[in-house]
């Protein structure tokens, strides 16, 4: 509970236009992708470093819990508001600062829509390459957050490969200034790379320097079609094998074409198994070049249709497609769980024959699709409830998934982060000594544990053992016995407070 003499501080600081404690509000902030909620006891939308400096001071003083939060798009539950306290909304802060065109480098606040920030560069001949399929809503500050991906980042890297600089704020309500505008920095540890994929455990982000690339002179896009998922996986394969990296190289399985169509209705091969959609970019004949021997490698093995987009129009209805799996799953399964495992690429056939089996044996329905050309896959577990009875079979199972793709070399998130759903496998996918140096970090930087709490981090984690940590059950949000959630937590996320 936040006693009225400190929401009283709290409206002073953001005005009361930026204060919220009202229910509609606080349920509004209360869920992210996932539809997993638990609502914030206040929400605060900050204008400038400065009102986040003194939020946090006057948070670290009372101990609320602080959740930053930007477009709520996440997939890990990394933005709900687990033990309530102050949701940070970041949206105010949208400003494009500057984008410098003699050097190729923006300057931007956390709140811009990472699909605005793409247009507005495009428009200079410029490139900044990271798309979360979510890319019209994400905001640049939840992207660092979670240190997003995308299809394009098999050819350009991910959120991290372009930040060169970041204006935070840390617990403690100091304002720091990592990295910097220039393309090399060695001065002292690289507190900007610790900063991204820290899920807003150890700082608010409130400006953001982005590196950019020149735009491509040249894209093609070919959507190729394939019989059985096995073939899908050979072709990627031998796409990589060949020393081709193409700008994307996304796969879709069967169900996910099916259901995509329903949405769409933009004509896709919905008898095939499984497609790819690989994009080739750069000089117009290096593209072309490129082009022909994807086509060719598609062919030998054995796509049952093979076309390239002629129009922009019929690439941008080929991406469209794409970016809308997500919502196409969400309409016939709006509890799906939607997994990002990753391994590393030449096991990707493996790793979708591990996945076939896991859910016969568990009896579980999935829907795959996503970054193929990173072994970057996204299980989407089909479920009707997350009843008891349904989450007992599945929790299992994805289990099972996070041990199988650990034993392929791989790990247990490529994009989504560890949120809270998955807090008890963060020694399983970093390793318990990493987890130990990533806990004396969080304590350092956060000694009262006020930001973002209950995320990455299991709750107690230091009562069990490492083989406790990874044989442990995922943070149930079902009545068992799960100390990774405390049990304010697990009241909130299961909708009785
Ligand atoms: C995607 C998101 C879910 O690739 O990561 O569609
Ligand atoms: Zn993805």
């Amino acid at each position: 509970m936040i006693s009225n003499a400190v929401k009283e501080e709290l409206r002073k600081i953001a005005g009361k236009d930026n204060f919220f404690d009202e229910i509609e509000e606080r349920i509004c902030y209360s869920y992210d992708g996932t539809t997993f909620k638990s609502k914030p006891d206040i929400v605060l939308k900050p204008a400038n470093a400065q009102e986040v400096s003194h939020v946090l001071k006057v948070a670290n003083r009372e101990k609320i819990p602080v959740v930053p939060r930007g477009a709520g798009t996440g997939l890990s539950g990394g933005s709900v508001p687990i033990e309530g306290g102050i949701v940070l909304a970041m949206n105010r802060m949208k400003k494009i600062l500057s984008i410098d065109e003699e050097n190729l480098v923006a300057f931007v606040e956390p709140g811009v829509i990472n699909e605005e920030f793409q247009k507005e560069v495009e428009r200079r001949g410029l490139f900044y390459p990271p798309d979360p399929a979510s890319q019209k809503m994400c905001t640049l500050g939840g992207n660092i957050a979670e240190c997003a991906g995308g299809p394009h980042c098999l050819k350009y890297g991910v959120t991290r490969d372009y930040v060169l600089g970041l204006e935070a704020v840390l617990a403690d309500g100091s304002i720091i200034n990592t990295g910097g505008q220039v393309m090399k920095n060695v001065s002292g540890y690289d507190l900007t790379r610790l900063l991204i994929g820290s899920e807003g455990t150890l700082g608010v982000v409130t400006k953001i320097v982005l590196k950019l690339l020149p735009l491509p002179e040249d894209r093609r896009t070919i959507l190729a079609a394939f019989s059985t998922m096995e073939r899908a996986a050979e072709t990627v394969s031998a796409i990589i094998a060949s020393r081709l990296i193409p700008a994307t190289l996304e796969f879709m399985d069967g169900v996910t074409v099916k259901v995509v169509e329903e949405f769409l209705k933009i004509g896709l091969p919905t008898t095939a198994d499984a497609l790819l959609l690989i994009e080739v970019d750069g000089k117009k004949e290096a593209v072309e070049i490129d082009y022909e021997k994807i086509m060719k490698i598609c062919k030998d093995k054995g796509a049952v249709e093979l076309k390239g987009a002629r129009t922009s129009g019929e690439r941008e209805n080929l991406w469209k497609a794409r970016r809308a799996v997500s919502a196409a799953l969400g309409r016939i399964c709006p509890l799906k769980l939607n997994e990002d495992v990753v391994v590393p690429r030449s096991k990707l056939p493996l790793l979708i024959t591990k996945v076939k089996e896991i859910c016969t044996e568990f009896g579980i329905k999935s829907a795959n699709y996503g970054h193929a050309g990173d072994g970057n896959i996204h299980v989407n577990i089909l479920i009707e409830s997350r009843a008891d009875d349904e989450m007992k079979k599945v929790e299992p199972a994805l289990e099972k998934l996070y041990k199988e793709v650990v034993n392929l070399g791989g790990t247990i998130s490529g994009e989504h982060g560890i949120g809270f759903l998955k807090s008890k496998y963060l020694a399983l996918g970093a390793g318990v000594e990493s987890v130990n140096v990533m806990r004396k970090i969080k304590d350092a930087l956060d000694p009262n544990n006020i930001l973002n709490p209950g995320k990455i981090f299991a709750v107690n984690p230091s009562s069990l053992s490492g083989e406790e940590k990874i044989n442990s059950p995922r943070p149930s949000l079902t009545k068992r016995g799960d100390n990774s959630l405390s049990k304010g937590a697990r009241k909130r996320v299961r909708g009785k407070e």
